[in-house]
Protein backbone atom coordinates (compact mmCIF):
# COMPACT_ATOMS: atom_id res chain seq x y z
CA UNK A 1 0.00 0.00 0.00
CA UNK A 2 1.17 3.45 -1.03
CA UNK A 3 1.06 5.46 1.66
CA UNK A 4 1.11 8.95 -0.60
CA UNK A 5 -1.83 10.09 -1.77
CA UNK A 6 -2.49 10.32 -5.36
CA UNK A 7 -3.20 13.59 -7.04
CA UNK A 8 -6.86 12.56 -7.45
CA UNK A 9 -7.13 11.74 -3.58
CA UNK A 10 -5.48 14.80 -2.95
CA UNK A 11 -7.78 16.66 -4.80
CA UNK A 12 -10.76 14.38 -3.54
CA UNK A 13 -9.78 15.28 0.32
CA UNK A 14 -8.70 18.72 -0.32
CA UNK A 15 -12.38 19.76 -1.67
CA UNK A 16 -14.09 17.93 0.75
CA UNK A 17 -12.29 19.97 3.45
CA UNK A 18 -12.83 23.04 1.91
CA UNK A 19 -16.58 22.09 1.62
CA UNK A 20 -16.85 20.96 4.91
CA UNK A 21 -15.63 24.08 6.50
CA UNK A 22 -16.99 26.25 4.70
CA UNK A 23 -20.31 25.20 4.15
CA UNK A 24 -21.09 22.51 6.49
CA UNK A 25 -19.23 23.23 10.23
CA UNK A 26 -20.73 26.78 10.46
CA UNK A 27 -24.27 25.34 10.17
CA UNK A 28 -23.80 21.75 12.38
CA UNK A 29 -24.58 23.23 15.70
CA UNK A 30 -27.96 24.93 14.06
CA UNK A 31 -29.03 22.29 12.00
CA UNK A 32 -28.71 19.66 14.99
CA UNK A 33 -30.52 21.59 17.46
CA UNK A 34 -33.04 22.56 14.96
CA UNK A 35 -32.96 18.60 13.87
CA UNK A 36 -33.61 19.84 10.37
CA UNK A 37 -31.88 17.70 7.72
CA UNK A 38 -30.30 19.66 5.27
CA UNK A 39 -31.59 19.06 2.11
CA UNK A 40 -30.33 21.65 0.12
CA UNK A 41 -26.56 20.76 1.24
CA UNK A 42 -27.24 17.53 -1.11
CA UNK A 43 -27.42 18.93 -4.11
CA UNK A 44 -24.11 20.87 -3.67
CA UNK A 45 -22.57 17.95 -2.35
CA UNK A 46 -23.31 16.03 -5.64
CA UNK A 47 -21.64 18.79 -7.78
CA UNK A 48 -18.40 18.30 -6.54
CA UNK A 49 -18.63 14.56 -6.78
CA UNK A 50 -19.21 13.45 -2.66
CA UNK A 51 -22.87 11.42 -3.79
CA UNK A 52 -20.56 9.13 -5.65
CA UNK A 53 -17.18 9.06 -5.31
CA UNK A 54 -15.79 5.50 -6.41
CA UNK A 55 -18.54 5.39 -9.64
CA UNK A 56 -17.36 5.79 -12.83
CA UNK A 57 -17.88 8.96 -14.42
CA UNK A 58 -20.69 7.77 -16.83
CA UNK A 59 -22.95 7.57 -14.11
CA UNK A 60 -22.08 11.03 -12.97
CA UNK A 61 -19.88 9.61 -10.30
CA UNK A 62 -15.83 11.18 -9.60
CA UNK A 63 -14.38 7.75 -10.46
CA UNK A 64 -11.61 8.52 -7.62
CA UNK A 65 -11.89 5.52 -6.17
CA UNK A 66 -12.82 3.96 -2.43
CA UNK A 67 -9.48 5.81 -0.61
CA UNK A 68 -10.39 8.89 -1.74
CA UNK A 69 -14.33 8.23 -0.48
CA UNK A 70 -12.82 7.06 2.94
CA UNK A 71 -10.94 10.77 2.85
CA UNK A 72 -13.67 12.17 1.87
CA UNK A 73 -16.35 10.92 4.64
CA UNK A 74 -13.61 11.57 7.18
CA UNK A 75 -13.81 15.24 6.53
CA UNK A 76 -17.59 15.47 5.96
CA UNK A 77 -17.64 14.16 9.02
CA UNK A 78 -15.20 15.95 10.95
CA UNK A 79 -17.33 18.75 10.40
CA UNK A 80 -20.91 16.99 10.87
CA UNK A 81 -21.20 13.28 11.29
CA UNK A 82 -25.28 13.56 10.61
CA UNK A 83 -24.52 14.83 7.32
CA UNK A 84 -21.65 12.53 6.61
CA UNK A 85 -23.77 9.37 7.46
CA UNK A 86 -26.65 10.43 4.85
CA UNK A 87 -23.62 10.69 2.49
CA UNK A 88 -21.93 7.38 3.53
CA UNK A 89 -25.83 5.18 2.83
CA UNK A 90 -26.05 7.47 -0.25
CA UNK A 91 -22.50 6.31 -1.60
CA UNK A 92 -23.34 2.94 -0.89
CA UNK A 93 -26.40 2.46 -2.62
CA UNK A 94 -25.04 4.28 -5.65
CA UNK A 95 -22.35 1.13 -5.12
CA UNK A 96 -24.51 -1.38 -4.69
CA UNK A 97 -26.77 -0.60 -7.26
CA UNK A 98 -23.70 -0.22 -9.64
CA UNK A 99 -22.29 -3.61 -8.90
CA UNK A 100 -25.55 -5.66 -9.24
CA UNK A 101 -27.17 -3.34 -11.47
CA UNK A 102 -28.57 -3.99 -15.18
CA UNK A 103 -27.45 -0.82 -17.29
CA UNK A 104 -31.20 0.35 -17.33
CA UNK A 105 -30.86 0.18 -13.40
CA UNK A 106 -27.99 1.83 -13.31
CA UNK A 107 -28.22 4.84 -15.83
CA UNK A 108 -31.82 5.56 -14.04
CA UNK A 109 -30.73 5.43 -10.63
CA UNK A 110 -27.27 5.24 -10.07
CA UNK A 111 -27.10 8.80 -11.81
CA UNK A 112 -30.05 10.08 -9.23
CA UNK A 113 -28.27 9.47 -6.85
CA UNK A 114 -24.74 10.66 -8.01
CA UNK A 115 -26.23 13.78 -9.12
CA UNK A 116 -28.32 14.70 -6.14
CA UNK A 117 -31.81 14.29 -7.90
CA UNK A 118 -32.59 11.97 -5.52
CA UNK A 119 -31.42 14.09 -2.65
CA UNK A 120 -30.00 11.18 -1.09
CA UNK A 121 -30.09 7.08 -0.68
CA UNK A 122 -31.75 4.77 1.90
CA UNK A 123 -30.71 1.13 2.64
CA UNK A 124 -33.59 -0.45 4.02
CA UNK A 125 -32.35 -3.63 5.82
CA UNK A 126 -33.40 -3.74 9.50
CA UNK A 127 -36.56 -4.37 10.66
CA UNK A 128 -37.83 -4.04 14.14
CA UNK A 129 -37.09 -7.74 14.76
CA UNK A 130 -34.39 -8.18 12.80
CA UNK A 131 -30.96 -6.30 13.14
CA UNK A 132 -28.13 -7.89 13.56
CA UNK A 133 -29.95 -11.00 11.93
CA UNK A 134 -30.93 -10.30 8.60
CA UNK A 135 -31.47 -13.05 7.44
CA UNK A 136 -34.80 -13.57 10.24
CA UNK A 137 -36.18 -10.59 8.30
CA UNK A 138 -40.22 -11.13 7.32
CA UNK A 139 -40.83 -8.10 5.00
CA UNK A 140 -42.57 -10.06 1.92
CA UNK A 141 -42.25 -9.71 -1.26
CA UNK A 142 -44.44 -11.33 -4.32
CA UNK A 143 -44.58 -11.43 -7.72
CA UNK A 144 -47.91 -10.46 -9.27
CA UNK A 145 -48.14 -9.85 -12.73
CA UNK A 146 -45.53 -7.89 -13.87
CA UNK A 147 -45.05 -5.66 -10.80
CA UNK A 148 -44.12 -7.05 -7.15
CA UNK A 149 -45.64 -6.36 -3.99
CA UNK A 150 -43.90 -5.48 -0.50
CA UNK A 151 -45.27 -5.63 3.02
CA UNK A 152 -43.98 -5.49 5.86
CA UNK A 153 -41.99 -2.55 8.08
CA UNK A 154 -38.53 -1.73 8.42
CA UNK A 155 -36.76 0.09 11.25
CA UNK A 156 -33.66 2.62 11.72
CA UNK A 157 -33.86 3.75 8.22
CA UNK A 158 -31.62 6.59 7.29
CA UNK A 159 -32.56 9.18 5.33
CA UNK A 160 -35.93 7.14 5.16
CA UNK A 161 -38.19 10.90 4.61
CA UNK A 162 -35.45 11.67 1.97
CA UNK A 163 -34.54 9.55 0.22
CA UNK A 164 -35.54 9.53 -3.67
CA UNK A 165 -34.24 5.90 -4.27
CA UNK A 166 -33.63 3.01 -1.28
CA UNK A 167 -32.75 -0.44 -1.54
CA UNK A 168 -35.28 -2.44 0.57
CA UNK A 169 -34.56 -6.35 0.90
CA UNK A 170 -37.59 -8.92 1.28
CA UNK A 171 -38.57 -12.25 1.45
CA UNK A 172 -39.34 -13.97 -1.74
CA UNK A 173 -39.23 -17.35 -0.19
CA UNK A 174 -39.06 -18.61 3.15
CA UNK A 175 -35.79 -20.39 2.78
CA UNK A 176 -33.48 -18.30 5.80
CA UNK A 177 -30.34 -16.31 3.85
CA UNK A 178 -31.39 -17.71 0.73
CA UNK A 179 -34.93 -16.71 0.70
CA UNK A 180 -34.22 -12.81 0.64
CA UNK A 181 -33.92 -11.09 -2.71
CA UNK A 182 -32.76 -7.25 -2.65
CA UNK A 183 -35.41 -4.19 -4.41
CA UNK A 184 -34.74 -0.62 -5.41
CA UNK A 185 -37.76 1.33 -4.46
CA UNK A 186 -38.31 5.13 -5.48
CA UNK A 187 -39.44 7.60 -2.56
CA UNK A 188 -43.31 8.43 -2.91
CA UNK A 189 -44.40 5.10 -4.20
CA UNK A 190 -47.68 3.86 -3.28
CA UNK A 191 -47.87 2.35 -0.45
CA UNK A 192 -44.59 3.29 0.90
CA UNK A 193 -45.46 4.71 4.43
CA UNK A 194 -42.85 6.71 6.54
CA UNK A 195 -42.92 6.29 9.64
CA UNK A 196 -42.19 9.17 12.52
CA UNK A 197 -38.63 10.44 12.40
CA UNK A 198 -36.94 8.99 15.92
CA UNK A 199 -35.90 10.97 18.32
CA UNK A 200 -32.06 10.31 18.63
CA UNK A 201 -29.29 10.90 21.26
CA UNK A 202 -27.06 11.82 18.65
CA UNK A 203 -27.05 12.51 15.18
CA UNK A 204 -29.48 14.96 15.15
CA UNK A 205 -30.15 16.31 12.19
CA UNK A 206 -30.02 13.12 10.29
CA UNK A 207 -33.37 11.71 9.71
CA UNK A 208 -33.76 8.14 11.19
CA UNK A 209 -37.24 6.86 10.44
CA UNK A 210 -39.57 3.74 9.74
CA UNK A 211 -41.19 2.40 6.48
CA UNK A 212 -44.16 0.15 6.32
CA UNK A 213 -45.26 -1.45 3.04
CA UNK A 214 -48.90 -2.00 2.44
CA UNK A 215 -48.96 -3.76 -1.25
CA UNK A 216 -47.07 -1.70 -2.16
CA UNK A 217 -46.28 -2.46 -6.34
CA UNK A 218 -43.07 -1.83 -7.41
CA UNK A 219 -41.96 -3.27 -11.22
CA UNK A 220 -40.73 -6.18 -11.77
CA UNK A 221 -37.58 -4.56 -13.09
CA UNK A 222 -36.56 -3.34 -9.86
CA UNK A 223 -35.63 -6.08 -8.73
CA UNK A 224 -31.54 -5.73 -8.08
CA UNK A 225 -29.39 -8.86 -8.42
CA UNK A 226 -31.34 -12.44 -8.72
CA UNK A 227 -34.03 -13.56 -7.30
CA UNK A 228 -33.29 -15.15 -3.49
CA UNK A 229 -29.29 -13.48 -3.85
CA UNK A 230 -30.31 -10.82 -1.58
CA UNK A 231 -28.37 -11.89 1.66
CA UNK A 232 -25.22 -11.71 -0.31
CA UNK A 233 -25.74 -7.99 -1.77
CA UNK A 234 -26.39 -6.91 1.69
CA UNK A 235 -23.39 -8.35 2.95
CA UNK A 236 -21.36 -7.18 -0.21
CA UNK A 237 -22.71 -3.39 0.45
CA UNK A 238 -22.15 -3.72 4.19
CA UNK A 239 -18.39 -4.45 3.43
CA UNK A 240 -17.97 -1.40 2.14
CA UNK A 241 -20.54 0.36 4.05
CA UNK A 242 -18.40 -0.05 7.07
CA UNK A 243 -15.12 1.29 5.41
CA UNK A 244 -17.44 4.42 5.60
CA UNK A 245 -18.39 4.65 8.89
CA UNK A 246 -15.11 3.44 10.11
CA UNK A 247 -14.23 6.76 8.31
CA UNK A 248 -17.06 9.02 9.31
CA UNK A 249 -15.74 8.09 13.27
CA UNK A 250 -12.06 9.11 12.70
CA UNK A 251 -13.81 12.06 11.19
CA UNK A 252 -15.70 12.40 14.56
CA UNK A 253 -12.59 11.63 16.72
CA UNK A 254 -10.01 14.31 14.99
CA UNK A 255 -12.66 16.91 15.15
CA UNK A 256 -12.77 15.82 19.01
CA UNK A 257 -8.80 15.52 19.49
CA UNK A 258 -8.64 19.18 17.54
CA UNK A 259 -11.16 20.75 19.84
CA UNK A 260 -9.37 19.32 22.66
CA UNK A 261 -5.86 20.67 21.72
CA UNK A 262 -7.45 24.54 21.06
CA UNK A 263 -9.14 24.54 24.25
CA UNK A 264 -6.97 23.53 26.66
CA UNK A 265 -4.14 25.90 25.21
CA UNK A 266 -6.51 28.34 26.18
CA UNK A 267 -8.18 27.46 29.35
CA UNK A 268 -5.92 28.33 32.29
CA UNK A 269 -5.78 26.82 35.69
CA UNK A 270 -3.27 27.42 38.27
CA UNK A 271 -1.73 30.41 36.33
CA UNK A 272 -0.94 28.20 33.41
CA UNK A 273 -2.83 26.91 30.16
CA UNK A 274 -4.21 23.05 30.86
CA UNK A 275 -2.18 22.35 27.51
CA UNK A 276 0.66 22.83 29.85
CA UNK A 277 -0.03 20.03 32.08
CA UNK A 278 1.53 16.32 31.50
CA UNK A 279 -1.49 14.75 32.29
CA UNK A 280 -3.71 16.64 29.20
CA UNK A 281 -1.12 16.07 27.04
CA UNK A 282 -0.65 12.43 27.58
CA UNK A 283 -4.02 12.04 27.36
CA UNK A 284 -4.02 13.73 23.91
CA UNK A 285 -1.03 11.56 23.10
CA UNK A 286 -3.00 8.68 23.22
CA UNK A 287 -5.82 10.15 21.53
CA UNK A 288 -3.73 10.63 18.50
CA UNK A 289 -2.02 7.44 18.03
CA UNK A 290 -5.30 5.31 18.81
CA UNK A 291 -6.84 7.95 15.80
CA UNK A 292 -3.58 7.25 13.76
CA UNK A 293 -4.09 3.70 14.09
CA UNK A 294 -7.97 3.81 13.36
CA UNK A 295 -7.16 6.26 10.13
CA UNK A 296 -3.81 3.34 8.79
CA UNK A 297 -6.38 0.52 9.20
CA UNK A 298 -9.10 2.21 7.83
CA UNK A 299 -7.33 3.20 4.19
CA UNK A 300 -5.62 0.04 4.35
CA UNK A 301 -9.37 -1.72 3.83
CA UNK A 302 -10.00 0.77 1.85
CA UNK A 303 -7.22 0.48 -0.44
CA UNK A 304 -7.85 -3.72 -0.75
CA UNK A 305 -11.30 -2.82 -1.74
CA UNK A 306 -9.92 -0.44 -4.72
CA UNK A 307 -7.44 -3.05 -5.75
CA UNK A 308 -10.69 -5.72 -5.80
CA UNK A 309 -9.29 -7.83 -3.48
CA UNK A 310 -11.29 -9.65 -0.13
CA UNK A 311 -11.81 -7.09 2.21
CA UNK A 312 -14.23 -7.91 4.59
CA UNK A 313 -12.27 -8.78 7.62
CA UNK A 314 -9.79 -5.50 7.23
CA UNK A 315 -13.61 -3.51 6.77
CA UNK A 316 -14.63 -4.98 9.99
CA UNK A 317 -11.44 -4.13 11.47
CA UNK A 318 -11.45 -0.85 10.94
CA UNK A 319 -15.11 -0.63 11.30
CA UNK A 320 -14.98 -2.11 15.02
CA UNK A 321 -11.50 -0.28 15.49
CA UNK A 322 -12.31 3.17 14.69
CA UNK A 323 -15.91 3.18 16.25
CA UNK A 324 -14.42 2.21 19.63
CA UNK A 325 -11.73 4.40 19.55
CA UNK A 326 -14.19 7.47 18.44
CA UNK A 327 -15.96 6.62 21.48
CA UNK A 328 -12.82 6.67 23.70
CA UNK A 329 -11.46 9.83 22.82
CA UNK A 330 -15.07 11.73 22.06
CA UNK A 331 -14.70 10.77 26.27
CA UNK A 332 -11.04 12.04 26.97
CA UNK A 333 -12.21 15.48 24.39
CA UNK A 334 -15.16 16.23 26.99
CA UNK A 335 -13.12 15.24 30.37
CA UNK A 336 -10.29 17.71 28.87
CA UNK A 337 -13.39 20.28 28.44
CA UNK A 338 -14.14 20.04 32.22
CA UNK A 339 -17.90 21.46 32.26
CA UNK A 340 -17.29 23.00 28.99
CA UNK A 341 -17.35 19.89 27.73
CA UNK A 342 -20.66 19.07 28.75
CA UNK A 343 -22.78 21.78 27.68
CA UNK A 344 -23.73 22.40 24.02
CA UNK A 345 -21.33 25.91 24.25
CA UNK A 346 -18.90 23.56 22.78
CA UNK A 347 -19.08 20.89 19.88
CA UNK A 348 -17.33 18.24 22.00
CA UNK A 349 -20.50 17.23 23.26
CA UNK A 350 -22.28 16.86 20.10
CA UNK A 351 -18.82 15.04 19.10
CA UNK A 352 -19.91 12.48 22.30
CA UNK A 353 -23.49 11.36 21.15
CA UNK A 354 -22.43 11.56 17.87
CA UNK A 355 -19.59 8.89 18.24
CA UNK A 356 -21.85 6.54 20.51
CA UNK A 357 -24.17 4.64 17.38
CA UNK A 358 -20.77 4.17 15.17
CA UNK A 359 -20.66 0.75 17.66
CA UNK A 360 -24.26 -0.33 16.90
CA UNK A 361 -24.84 0.55 13.23
CA UNK A 362 -23.85 -1.27 9.88
CA UNK A 363 -23.36 -3.94 12.44
CA UNK A 364 -22.72 -3.68 16.07
CA UNK A 365 -18.83 -4.47 17.05
CA UNK A 366 -20.28 -7.86 17.84
CA UNK A 367 -21.45 -8.69 14.71
CA UNK A 368 -17.58 -7.45 13.53
CA UNK A 369 -16.16 -9.61 16.19
CA UNK A 370 -17.79 -12.23 14.68
CA UNK A 371 -16.79 -11.74 10.86
CA UNK A 372 -13.36 -10.87 12.18
CA UNK A 373 -13.31 -14.82 13.76
CA UNK A 374 -15.00 -16.15 10.98
CA UNK A 375 -12.16 -14.76 8.93
CA UNK A 376 -9.63 -15.83 10.87
CA UNK A 377 -10.58 -19.58 11.54
CA UNK A 378 -11.43 -19.71 7.33
CA UNK A 379 -7.23 -19.06 7.31
CA UNK A 380 -6.73 -22.49 9.32
CA UNK A 381 -9.74 -24.82 7.80
N1 LIG B 1 -19.58 -11.04 1.17
C1 LIG B 1 -20.19 -11.92 0.34
N2 LIG B 1 -20.93 -12.96 0.82
C2 LIG B 1 -21.03 -13.11 2.14
C3 LIG B 1 -20.41 -12.23 3.05
C4 LIG B 1 -19.66 -11.16 2.52
N3 LIG B 1 -19.05 -10.28 3.32
N4 LIG B 1 -20.68 -12.62 4.31
C5 LIG B 1 -21.45 -13.71 4.21
N5 LIG B 1 -21.66 -14.02 2.90
C6 LIG B 1 -22.39 -15.16 2.34
C7 LIG B 1 -21.76 -16.45 2.88
O1 LIG B 1 -20.70 -16.86 2.05
C8 LIG B 1 -22.91 -17.41 2.84
O2 LIG B 1 -23.10 -17.85 1.51
P1 LIG B 1 -23.50 -19.40 1.22
O3 LIG B 1 -24.80 -19.60 1.94
O4 LIG B 1 -23.64 -19.43 -0.27
O5 LIG B 1 -22.41 -20.23 1.76
C9 LIG B 1 -24.13 -16.52 3.17
O6 LIG B 1 -23.72 -15.17 2.87
C10 LIG B 1 -24.53 -16.62 4.63
O7 LIG B 1 -23.40 -16.22 5.40
P2 LIG B 1 -23.31 -16.46 6.97
O8 LIG B 1 -23.62 -17.89 7.26
O9 LIG B 1 -22.03 -15.90 7.44
O10 LIG B 1 -24.54 -15.58 7.50
P3 LIG B 1 -25.08 -15.33 8.96
O11 LIG B 1 -26.53 -15.42 8.93
O12 LIG B 1 -24.33 -16.19 9.94
O13 LIG B 1 -24.76 -13.77 9.21
C11 LIG B 1 -23.48 -11.82 9.86
C12 LIG B 1 -23.51 -13.23 9.25
C13 LIG B 1 -22.08 -11.35 9.62
C14 LIG B 1 -23.80 -11.80 11.35
C15 LIG B 1 -24.49 -10.91 9.11
O14 LIG B 1 -25.80 -11.29 9.36
C16 LIG B 1 -24.33 -9.45 9.45
O15 LIG B 1 -23.45 -8.77 8.92
N6 LIG B 1 -25.20 -8.89 10.36
C17 LIG B 1 -25.20 -7.47 10.66
C18 LIG B 1 -26.18 -6.72 9.80
C19 LIG B 1 -25.87 -5.26 9.75
O16 LIG B 1 -24.73 -4.86 9.67
N7 LIG B 1 -26.92 -4.45 9.73
C20 LIG B 1 -26.74 -3.05 9.60
C21 LIG B 1 -27.95 -2.43 9.05
S1 LIG B 1 -27.68 -1.23 7.83
C22 LIG B 1 -27.27 0.21 8.59
O17 LIG B 1 -27.04 0.30 9.75
C23 LIG B 1 -27.20 1.31 7.61
C24 LIG B 1 -27.47 2.67 8.09
O18 LIG B 1 -28.51 3.20 7.81
C25 LIG B 1 -26.40 3.47 8.73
Amino acid sequence: MNLELSETQTLIRDTARKFAREKIAPRARALEREERFPTELFKELAEVGLLGVNIPARYGGAEAGVVAYALAMMEIAAADASTSVAMSVTNMCAELIHAFGTEAQREKFVTRLTSGEAVVGSFALSEPHAGSDPGALSTSAVRKGDKWVLNGSKQWITSGAYAGVMVVWARTSPAGNKGLSCFIVEGGTQGLIIGRHEDKMGLRSSNTVSLTFEDCEIPEDQLLGKEGEGFKLAMVALDGGRIGIASQACGVARAALEASVRYTKDRKAFNQPVADFQAPRFMMADMKVQLSAAELLTLRAAHMKEQGRPFTREASMAKLYASEMANRVCDKAVQLHGGYGYIDEFPVERYFRDARVQTIYEGTSEVQRMVIAREIFKLFS
